[in-house]
């Protein structure tokens, strides 16, 4: 792959982001710039979630010459797309000057980036409103609109559009180098199948579709049609919709165009539309459709500026990119309903926000449910705190930096792709075997220098349904990583209600026959609200353990631990590093359908806090954090309870196919963390 990448300005906007992910479906690297005045770094974090892969996100205005200048800097830039704009008509007859600022000066400013970084090929974002109202030919001449039809915007948005395009060609007339593709929008609509991605309108929104998708989950009472007096089937205005998905692929039909190209550089214009008018109503009915019930809705007067007839003659786009809008009206109802219904205002989550822990790679993700607050980073998906009722009951670092630190005693991670010991690091699959790396004596521990505790993980996608946060994060561990065989993605849901937070782990081969697999959670638990847990008072469920060596592990035997008794008090004396058998049944790869059992409770008398957790899985490892000795952090400051498949169950021929993932099968397991009061 060339270490070229394409800059997109505006990428984490509704049209931007999906264009993001068709650039990089078709083998380009990009980097995004959007100063996010209108819409969310969880786009970005969810485009990465899609595509699988990091994507380099800069919080820049355009404006800013300087910063911009920096991302030209720090990446090899052969090309940019340019979204970044402000866009609602009736906003910029109100403050034009903003709209001029931004839309025109911030172009201007990106150019000049572009210039002095030798940097000539461009891909702009117009629109058919620099068209204005065609009707004015009288004839019909111009409808469908042809690229040639002559520009006449009719407000001061579409006039930036007018004004940038003058721009760019005034640029390409005084430098025949530059490649500029002019994209002329209709009207696009539709939002991600994913259901992840979508438009994300701030306030009452303006256009059509959008504002009948918030009527259909309630949040406006009914449509306003504007007008059935217009010369059309049954009286309403006739558009040309499109796909937002198609339109993305619009611009890499573009892009690979300007690559191509046989002449030195080129300006050139193209209308990206289906070439197929619908109406007001014919919109409305296929939403309809898609939703399974007729909406509201009441006729009112027409809207000021509307006009008739807005349809695309796409003929030179479908000759000349080789490109062509595929999808329906209904295409983009169904997708749009699919978005609406996951995200019903979009991504915006009442109590949800997150932070930087370190720049953008790095955030911390917060959630308060009741009388729980979550914090979650990216980095190892880990659980960075809970607090009850504002006391914490989980220790970890406040500061990212920390986490990365030799002596990070795993605080709050997912470790995986295989949690606790391999012996020696070594292991048989499929006749062939296999060296680990060896981080802790001759064995491999909890998958070696960059388990997935080490890595960031890519999301979250954060959702909210029935009450509770869902939220999910993404890893793709590379084949070879550690010594282990076979690319692996794992995806780790955590769910987070009032009183508990809930983890389901999932992973799958994406490359290769098999691997082994074991994940599990790492955090320090507290129930005591002080330095140290001992007076902690524990219950488990049982007192079978692992007989271990002196390396712990396990030589392949059950023994009853002495000290468990009804409830331990945890005490420096008797220390916990131990796995304890909850089943020695034959549990699979997939335990999830397993019902939740409970394996172990926490109390302190000092607080009534209760700690309790639940799981699918055969065992768990209890540790009472002996060796602990880090930045902020003495031993004994928490304990861990990590449930999980047998340690070592690799070489074990009567444990080995609780973690063997085969090619077209899922490891599953569960886990549930319960914090509440006594
Ligand atoms: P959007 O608002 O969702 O996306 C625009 C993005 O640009 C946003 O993420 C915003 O934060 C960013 N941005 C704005 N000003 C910026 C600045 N100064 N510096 C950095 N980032 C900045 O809008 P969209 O619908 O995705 O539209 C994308 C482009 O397509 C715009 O240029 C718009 O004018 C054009 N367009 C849109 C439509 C439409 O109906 N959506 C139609 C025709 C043309
Ligand atoms: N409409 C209603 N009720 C509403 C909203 C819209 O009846 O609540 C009607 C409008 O009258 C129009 C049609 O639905 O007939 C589409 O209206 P939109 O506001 O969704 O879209 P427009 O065609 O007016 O404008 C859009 C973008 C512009 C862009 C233009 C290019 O908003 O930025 O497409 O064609 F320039």
């Amino acid at each position: 792959m060339s270490d070229e990448y394409i800059l997109v300005t505006g990428g984490a906007g509704y049209i931007g982001s999906h264009t993001v992910i068709e650039l990089i479906n078709h083998g380009y690297k990009v980097v995004i710039a959007d100063n996010l005045s209108n819409s969310s770094y969880d786009a970005v974090a969810r485009i990465e979630f899609i595509v699988k892969q990091h994507v380099p996100f800069y919080k820049v205005d355009i404006r800013n010459e300087k910063e911009l200048n920096q991302v030209f800097s720090n990446h090899k830039i052969s090309g940019v797309i340019h979204f970044a704009a402000l866009k609602a008509v009736g906003e910029s007859t109100k403050i034009p000057l903003e709209y001029y600022d931004n839309n025109v000066s911030g172009t201007i400013a990106l150019l000049n980036v572009c210039k002095s970084n030798n940097v000539k090929t461009i891909v702009f974002s117009s629109s058919a409103t620099v068209y204005g109202d065609v009707t004015r030919f009288g004839d019909n001449s111009m409808i469908p609109i042809p690229e040639h039809c002559p520009m006449d915007p009719t407000n001061p948005y579409g006039r930036t559009k007018f004004v940038i395009e003058s721009i760019l060609k005034d640029i390409y007339d005084s430098d025949e180098l530059w490649k500029v593709a002019i994209l002329r929008y209709f009207n696009p609509i539709g939002a991600h199948p994913s259901g992840l991605l979508g438009e994300d309108p701030l306030g009452i929104p303006n256009n059509l579709l959008p504002y009948l998708a918030q009527v259909a989950i309630g949040r406006r009472e009914k449509l306003s049609i504007f007008g059935n007096d217009y010369n059309s089937h049954d009286g309403t205005p006739i558009r040309d919709y499109i796909h937002v998905v198609d339109l993305a692929k619009g611009h890499i039909a573009a892009l690979a165009y300007l690559k191509n190209l046989q002449s030195k550089g080129l300006y050139r214009e193209w209308n990206l539309g289906t070439g197929k008018g619908s109406t007001v109503f014919d919109v409305y009915h296929a939403f309809c459709r898609a939703v399974g019930k007729e909406l509201p809705y009441e006729v009112v007067a027409r809207r000021a500026g509307d006009v008739l007839d807005l349809t695309a003659k796409p003929d030179r786009a479908n000759k000349e990119l080789n490109w062509k809008a595929e999808l329906t009206v209904d295409d983009a109802c169904k997708d749009l309903w699919k978005w609406t219904t996951e995200n019903p205002y979009g991504f915006h989550i009442d109590n949800y926000s997150w932070e930087n822990f370190d720049g953008y790679n790095n955030r911390l993700h917060s959630f308060v449910n009741g009388p729980l607050k979550v914090n979650l980073a990216n980095h190892g998906a880990l659980i960075q705190k809970v607090l009850l009722d504002g006391v914490n009951m989980v220790k970890a670092y406040d500061n990212a930096a920390d986490f990365k630190d030799k002596s990070n005693p795993f605080f709050g991670t997912t470790v995986g792709r295989f949690a606790n010991r391999v012996a020696k690091g070594q292991f048989e699959l499929n006749g062939k075997k296999y060296q680990l790396t060896q981080n802790e004596g001759n064995n491999n521990l909890h998958a070696g220098f960059n388990g997935f505790d080490k890595q960031d993980f890519l999301g979250p996608v954060v959702k909210h349904k029935d009450g509770k946060f869902l939220v999910d994060f993404l890893i793709v561990d590379k084949d070879g990583n550690d010594g282990f065989p076979g690319e692996v993605e794992a995806i780790v849901h955590y769910t987070i209600d009032e009183s508990s937070v809930g983890i389901e782990y999932e992973c799958r081969l994406l490359s290769g026959e098999a691997t082994i697999v074991n994940m599990t959670n790492h955090s320090y638990f507290d129930v005591s609200d002080s330095a140290n847990i001992d007076g902690t008072e524990v219950k488990l469920v049982t007192d079978q353990m692992m007989e271990v060596d002196a390396e712990l592990i396990p030589t392949g035997k059950f023994v009853a631990n002495e000290y468990v008794t009804d409830p331990i008090v945890l005490d420096e004396k008797k220390p916990f590093d131990n796995c304890f058998i909850v089943d020695d049944d034959n549990c699979g790869i997939d335990t999830r359908a397993r019902p939740l059992k409970k394996v172990f409770e926490a109390t302190h008398p000092k607080t009534n806090n209760k700690f309790t957790v639940e799981t699918t899985e055969p065992a768990f490892q209890f540790y009472t954090g002996d060796g602990v000795n880090t930045k902020g952090f003495a031993k004994r400051c928490g304990f861990c309870v990590e449930p999980s498949r047998f340690i070592d169950a690799i070489n074990h021929e009567k444990w080995a196919n609780q973690v063997i993932l085969k090619k077209g099968e899922v490891y599953g397991s569960k886990i549930k963390y319960g914090f509440t009061k006594k």
